[in-house]
């Protein structure tokens, strides 16, 4: 999905559950690596194993609320239970990250809402926009 929507992948991880090793990797990558996107699927649910928004949010410099609110509020309206996703999205340098469900059915959900918006915020976020007064179909 991100491959066709013009995204490099430059690394797929399987992290062990645990806060520490998503900590290590998500500031490894930000700061060497810094990819402009990193997400995240899976751990963002009620169980205690769940800790994949406190992993992000332990690495974050600022918060970027607005795409974990669209992601959740998209996915309302197809089911209920997207209130039980505690994900959120962050700054770190010039990366941005997204936690997404676990599902593979959620993450398409969630992608359908916000990939289409993120080249300009992805711009923004590196100095690279230009105009932001450009209407949705142009994004
Ligand atoms: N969001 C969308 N779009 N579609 C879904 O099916 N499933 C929910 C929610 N968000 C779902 C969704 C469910 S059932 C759970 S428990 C939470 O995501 C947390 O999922 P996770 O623990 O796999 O991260």
């Amino acid at each position: 999905r991100l491959e066709a929507s013009g995204y490099e992948i430059v690394e797929r991880l399987l992290l062990p559950d645990g806060l520490e090793p998503l900590r290590s990797q998500l500031i490894r990558l930000c700061d060497q690596r810094q990819p402009y996107l990193i997400l995240t699927t899976g751990g963002t649910g009620f169980s205690p194993r769940d800790v994949t928004p406190e992993a992000t949010l332990a690495v974050a410099e600022r918060q970027a609320p607005g795409i974990a609110e669209a992601i959740r509020a998209h996915s309302l309206s197809i089911t209920p239970r997207a209130m039980l996703s505690r994900g959120v999205s962050v700054l770190r340098g010039g990366t941005l990250i997204v936690n997404l469900p676990g599902s593979v059915k959620a993450v398409e959900e969630s992608l359908d809402c916000f990939l289409e918006v993120l080249p300009h915020g992805l711009e923004v976020l590196r100095g690279e926009a230009g105009d932001c007064g450009v209407t949705r179909s142009e994004v």
